[in-house]
């Protein structure tokens, strides 16, 4: 509908904001090629814009919410994840939150916890290294043992759409399958032979334990030092989540004093900081069996598309007065 206005706090694919526009939209993008100021939100906002399209980096409290009132009605997030968003706010407001779960993400993620996988037992990124630095000298026996993942043990923690992606592909790999929910879903667990175990056993069994699960005051340091001592000494921890769902001080711990055997890390608890204190637990970013990746785990063309196009038909269905296809339920 014409004379509507959408705020984009940052440029995203053309795909979505296509749509918007050819919606008669008028679409104004933040330019700085960085984050926006939390400030410099709150003043755009009262400009006076029917919808919000933001990232999960931007704050969106209070604040935001009621610079953009009495006008604003939606706020997309630009992600599955929005615990950027503070929902109590917005229930009190009565704005419409979305999200933006789609499939081409999900395998985009599940590809990546595989990455993840793969690179920690095949120890591709430091053999990268080593061969860079022009050490390779010849084939030795013993050079970069790693393991084969075939038989190994995935647990899973959080068997949501994500996880469920992950599960499909490691059983193409001949990996076994455990998972911890807070639901069961038995009709998974015959198809793909995956074990429903609770979360103290699935960190005793597996050999890789991958993190699926939101960020909510329940899952905050879902792993911590009591956790990690349950685990394997010879066991992998893959976070594409949220950062701190780990409670990062207790991994570096947990690797320094070789509780568990390695961490493949797409997300950081004091994000974009790789650690919350650099003077106290630098060593992070020192260790070889640690893969990081800077929270790209959704990041291919086909995700990143998909994630525009779903914010866009979001904010299209909230501004025609129709229930967008990924709003977010307030408890
Ligand atoms: C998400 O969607 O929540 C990811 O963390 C970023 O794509």
């Amino acid at each position: 509908m014409a004379g509507k206005k959408v705020f984009v706090t940052r440029q995203i694919p053309d795909a979505g904001l296509k749509l918007l526009k050819h919606a008669g939209y008028s679409v104004k993008i933040s330019q700085t090629g960085r984050a926006i100021k939390h400030s410099d939100l709150i003043g755009e906002l009262k400009t006076g814009y029917d919808a919000l399209l933001c990232l999960l980096t931007d704050k969106i409290d209070g604040a935001v919410m009621d610079a953009g009132l009495p006008r604003l009605k939606v706020i997309a997030n630009y992600a599955v994840g929005f615990d950027n968003v503070d929902l109590n706010a917005a229930k009190d407001r009565r704005l419409i939150i979305t999200n933006t779960p789609s499939d081409v993400v999900n395998e985009s993620v599940a590809e990546h916890v595989l990455s993840l996988i793969f690179s920690l037992a095949h120890r591709v990124v430091e053999a990268d290294n080593f061969t860079r630095a022009g050490k390779y000298k010849g084939w030795q026996p013993d050079l970069f043992i790693g393991q084969n993942l075939m038989g190994k043990t995935l647990g899973i923690i959080g068997l949501g759409r994500i996880g469920k992606a992950t599960v499909r592909r490691a059983v193409g790999m001949d990996m076994k399958v455990v998972y911890h929910d807070v639901v069961r879903d038995k009709q998974f667990e015959q198809q793909y032979r995956a074990k429903f175990l609770s979360q103290r056993e699935l960190l005793k069994t597996a050999d890789f334990v991958s993190l699926n699960v939101p960020l909510v005051p329940a899952t905050r340091h879902l792993l911590s030092t009591a956790q990690f001592k349950l685990m394997k000494k010879t066991a992998f921890v893959i976070n594409t989540s949220r950062g701190p769902v780990v409670d990062e001080m207790a991994l570096l711990k947990a690797l320094t004093k070789h509780e568990i055997a390695g961490a493949g890390l797409d997300v950081f608890e004091c994000e974009p900081l790789i650690d919350c204190n650099p003077r106290d637990h630098y060593e992070l970013r020192m260790m070889n069996n640690v893969i990081m990746t800077p929270h790209t785990a959704s990041a291919t063309v086909e995700a990143r598309a998909d994630m525009a196009v779903v914010a866009a038909k979001n904010i299209i269905a909230a501004l025609s007065g129709k229930r967008p296809p990924n709003q977010v339920v307030f408890k």
